[in-house]
């Protein structure tokens, strides 16, 4: 199983690991009790991601294409950051071997939850 040079440039050196105290939104997928886990923390100005942050429990695939999908959404609008799907992580690692594949099908998921976190708690200060 051979992984590409991003693969392994992102699984020595991630991008924005870790989290955002008093985060905009935050959102999760996986099972933290059982194995791959993700959560992601955004920071949210001018409805543009400002800051993104994450940790994971998961193989050198799922935390590369973690780091990769913070490069990918760091500065997008909250629409354009909604229409970021795994393929389009899995396309900017430059692929990844077959069985690797779903583990790349976390971050989309946790992203796209966080997005909606934060609009459900803007909903809430509004009431
Ligand atoms: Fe479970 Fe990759 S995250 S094998």
């Amino acid at each position: 199983m051979l992984y590409s040079d991003k693969v392994i440039e992102h699984f020595l050196n991630p991008k924005n690991a870790g989290y955002i105290p008093g985060a905009d939104g935050v959102g999760t997928m996986g099972d933290s009790s059982c194995g791959d886990y993700l959560r992601i923390y955004i920071s949210v100005k001018d409805n543009r991601i400002s800051d993104i942050k994450y940790e994971i429990i998961g193989c050198p695939a799922a935390i590369a294409t973690s780091s990769i999908l913070t490069e990918l959404v760091k500065g997008k609008t909250l629409d354009e950051a909604l229409k970021i799907t795994d393929l389009d992580v899995i396309k900017a690692i430059g692929g990844l071997p077959d069985p690797k594949v779903h583990c790349s099908n976390l971050g989309a998921g946790a992203l796209h939850g966080a997005i909606l976190d934060y609009k459900n708690r803007l909903r809430e200060k509004k009431q």
